[in-house]
């Protein structure tokens, strides 16, 4: 079965069919820049151009770097425009789009449950933690393979700072902090969040997963075994399908 997911970044909106079966991407993805600023109503528009451009009209599952309430009601915004709190994103988008179905949940989120069943994490039992670094840092946790959603643990606080404003792969280039520098950033994130969760397993993904052999071996000191996504860029794509794809059930 094939169902449609689509990203929604702070740069880029990204989308392509998935295929369900394989875990993978059934066409080449399309990508449009997110729009500045990013409001609902502009972003909405990007969505359905990536969606149009391939004249799908089953159900879409979106993905939103921000807390999703019920599969609809986005509550926070950090990397995005501010308008979206307390917007039906899941009501915007599926009039936008023209009535089709539509499920939206946190990026992270969506990059988790894919890692989980086609990735990293698969057959994984336990507490695992997927983290995300980007522009900000995502966070999904999961117990026996159940999701517990909107964790947002990129808002934790390191040294007086939220995290995310200090150990986001955005900030190592805001910055230019050396790979040393900032896996020492990213191992005292690690220890903050293993001291909360203890948890079996680490994933790191956000596009940096594709260096992960430049800073994984610098960070020490941390229990839990650490491991690179493996879906990397399109984890959020195919996350948002399976998602979407619950819906579609009996
Ligand atoms: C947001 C999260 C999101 C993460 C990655 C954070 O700033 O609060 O919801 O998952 O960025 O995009």
């Amino acid at each position: 079965m094939q169902i449609f997911g689509v990203d929604i970044g702070g740069s880029g909106i990204k989308g392509a069919p998935v295929d369900l079966t394989r875990g993978d991407l059934a066409d080449e993805r399309h990508k449009v820049l997110t729009p500045q600023p990013s409001t609902p109503d502009a972003v909405a528009d990007g969505v359905k151009e990536v969606v149009d451009h391939f004249g799908w009209t089953g159900p879409v599952g979106v993905t939103f770097p921000g807390v999703v309430a019920g599969g609809a009601t986005i509550r926070t915004a950090a990397n995005v425009d501010k308008n979206w709190i307390g917007t039906d994103a899941r009501a915007l988008l599926g009039e936008r789009l023209g009535g089709l179905p539509v499920t939206v949940l946190n990026d992270a989120d969506a990059a988790g449950v894919a890692e989980m069943r086609f990735g990293a994490g698969r057959d994984r039992r336990g507490t695992v933690v997927l983290l995300t670094f980007g522009t900000g840092i995502g966070s999904a946790v999961f117990v026996d393979g159940a999701l517990v959603p909107n964790t947002e643990l990129g808002h934790l606080e390191l040294n007086g700072h939220e995290a995310e404003k200090r150990a986001s792969s955005k900030v190592k280039d805001d910055e230019d902090l050396s790979w040393e520098r900032w896996a020492r950033r990213v191992t005292k994130y690690l220890a903050h969040v293993e001291m909360l969760f203890s948890p079996e397993l680490f994933i790191i993904g956000g596009g940096v997963s594709r260096k992960a052999h430049k800073f994984l071996p610098l960070i020490e000191g941390i229990e839990a075994e650490i491991v690179p996504a493996q879906l990397q860029n399109n984890a959020g794509i195919v996350g948002a399908a399976m998602q979407a794809a619950k819906g579609t059930e009996g």
